[in-house]
């Protein structure tokens, strides 16, 4: 070792002990003829003393030059009682700088000092240098243990599928590798390992899991990337009970050993409807109250037509209450965002010593009396359910966020999703989860095409996803395993049974020979140590992650490929 100690170890017990100590030129203050560097590494900084027997070299030192210090460990006068080594400091007799830095591109430590992201993603290995960056990998790698403890000890193997695969759908855009032994052929990054893990139970591996990195080409959020990490997990001969008594294990053991937070089990559950209805998203925060409520029997006879009409089409009026006050400009915001889910705006009434708002006027003196009852101010939007509950949800978070709720911990389980959802775009129904997945018990013979849209799209799943802090962590299901069930199910999405083979064949195909019944779960778990850490990016989880943009900074991708590259590949530029 080039060192005798690290720049955190030493201590009032090293007095008079010979050392040598490498890391970085942290800080560099000159006073008359002594200087004082505070060298850096992983483990802490350690002060060096210098007196000018060395100034040709401090004063030529740079800021984040790499130094290995000789000299003897000295009690300070004045201690730090904020760093493990304030007790002491190095008084050198030599000091080599092993690696010149240049001036700095940005103030590394120095959060105050304006910097844009763009900046320090560029020069990622800087920005890594913070401790705090430094200690997200120390914690992202001991999550990583504790799970693979956890499952190695419930008998689960660790197996690694295939990077080069053919397209998976997790309901995002793949990434394609095309092939240069196979002219006009392309591989399929996996958007997860999904048909892997089923194919392992039916090889008879029983429980799986696989800390798995996943490719999806889709835009990019503050808890979203291309490539992300899933923790995996697959077992047979289960039921929904058994993953998610398997997986609270995990969460508890990950609080409780990376946080000393002991979570209560079981967690919670609310079926999709009630949280929709309720709270307006199928990832709801529980952290706050301020829930959906239904007021569509106050204005059904109200005489407010614009609502009436709404109700008389088989619609919803739901509103929101808060105490909160709220200015005009406030308000407006809040009504962007009905805009925004396509309504027209968003009504409200205030209710104070008397009752305002924009329709107060045209309301009956009974239900300004119901109003009146609470004081506040009530959000209303009127139309189909689904799309006011979902805008109202958007509108409960914006509350929150206002009046500073998010705060604390919830954890529940949303359960009983619908198997299909509709979609506008392309007018077709898609999975809610993935097409692997179950219908609830009794339901399968309802996967026909003579089933009409509206029926189908009443189909319940046997999927579960895993909400925390009001963030879709994980999310799993009860899997199909029957072959023609497996075909039915991509009939009604509009894949034909020529298509799902060509597609899915070896998953169809494997269902011929013998299937265990299984289900499992995949968590985020870049998105997993984001919430458990409170960061507001998934970025910051991440050594080396793509801008918000999308780009890797650092590295300057993508970028174009050589012209013998795409000759070889038979690709056009
Ligand atoms: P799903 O698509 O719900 O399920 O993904 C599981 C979890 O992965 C995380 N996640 C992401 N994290 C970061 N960036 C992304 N682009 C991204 N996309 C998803 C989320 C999500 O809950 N094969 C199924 C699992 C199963 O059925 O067992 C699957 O991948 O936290």
């Amino acid at each position: 070792m080039l060192r005798t100690h690290t720049c955190g170890e030493l201590n009032k017990k090293h007095k008079g002990k010979k050392v040598v100590l490498t890391g970085w030129a942290h800080s560099i203050r000159v006073f008359g003829k002594k200087a004082f560097i505070d060298i850096r590494d992983r483990y802490g900084i350690t002060q060096l003393v210098l007196d000018d027997k060395l100034k040709d070299i401090y004063s030529n030192l740079t800021r984040e030059s790499v130094l290995a210090a000789s000299g003897k460990v000295a009690l300070r006068k004045e201690q730090n009682p904020k760093i493990d080594t304030g007790e002491i400091e190095i008084v050198v007799d030599s000091l080599v700088v092993i690696s010149k830095a240049k001036p700095l591109p940005f103030e590394i430590f120095n959060p105050s000092v304006e910097s844009t992201e763009e900046t320090r993603l560029k020069h990622r290995y800087l920005d890594l240098r913070r401790g705090e960056m430094l200690r997200m990998l120390e914690f992202r790698f001991r999550a990583e243990m504790i799970t693979r403890n956890y499952f190695s000890m419930k008998e689960f193997v660790e197996v690694e599928t295939p990077f080069l695969s053919k397209p998976t759908p997790e309901g995002a855009r793949d990434f394609i590798v095309p092939s240069r032994t196979f002219k006009g052929n392309y591989w399929a990054l996996p958007q997860s390992p999904q048909q892997y893990k089923q194919l392992l139970m039916v090889a008879g591996v029983d429980r799986y899991f696989q800390i798995a990195k996943c490719f999806r080409d889709e835009d990019l959020r503050k808890d979203r990337q291309y490539e992300f990490t899933q923790i995996d997990v697959e077992m047979s001969f289960v039921d929904e009970q058994d993953v998610v008594n398997l997986t609270e294990g995990l969460i508890s053991v990950l609080y409780s050993q990376l946080l000393g937070i002991t979570v209560k089990k079981p967690f919670a559950q609310l079926t999709w409807h009630a949280a929709m209805d309720k709270y307006g998203s199928d990832k709801p925060d529980l952290r706050f109250k301020i829930p959906l409520g239904d007021l569509s029997e106050l204005f059904k006879d109200s005489g407010l037509r614009i609502f009436e009409k709404e109700i008389e089409k088989g619609g919803v009026v739901k509103g929101l209450f808060t105490k909160e006050k709220f200015s005009r400009s406030e308000i407006q915001e809040l009504e962007l965002i009905a805009k925004r889910h396509g309504f027209p705006g968003l009504a409200w009434v205030k209710s104070e010593d008397e009752i305002s708002g924009p329709f107060a006027s045209k309301m009956s003196d009974s239900l300004k009396s119901e109003f009146s009852k609470k004081k506040g101010i009530y959000f209303l939007l009127a139309g189909k359910w689904l799309p006011v509950v979902t805008a109202l949800g958007n509108i409960r978070l914006s509350l929150a966020e206002k009046m500073g709720l998010r705060k604390g911990l919830s954890i529940l389980w949303v359960v009983d999703f619908p198997l299909f959802e509709w979609s506008e775009t392309d007018r077709n129904l898609h999975a809610v989860h993935h097409p692997f997945t179950s219908p609830k018990q009794g339901f399968e013979s309802q996967l026909s095409e003579d089933v009409s849209v509206a029926d189908l799209l009443e189909i319940p799943s046997r999927a579960y996803d895993l909400v925390i802090n009001g963030v879709e962590i994980g999310g799993g299901s009860i899997r199909i395993t029957d072959k023609d069930l497996q075909e039915n199910m991509f009939k009604v999405l509009g894949i034909s049974k020529e298509v799902a083979w060509e597609k899915f064949g070896m998953l169809l195909g494997s269902f011929e020979y013998g299937v265990p019944p299984h289900g499992g779960i995949a968590f985020g778990f870049d998105r997993l140590l984001q919430v458990m850490l409170g960061l507001k990016s998934i970025r910051d989880t991440i050594a080396f992650p793509k801008s918000k943009s999308g780009r890797a900074l650092m590295e300057g991708a993508p970028s174009e490929a050589d012209l013998t590259t795409l000759g070889e590949l038979e690709l056009q530029k």
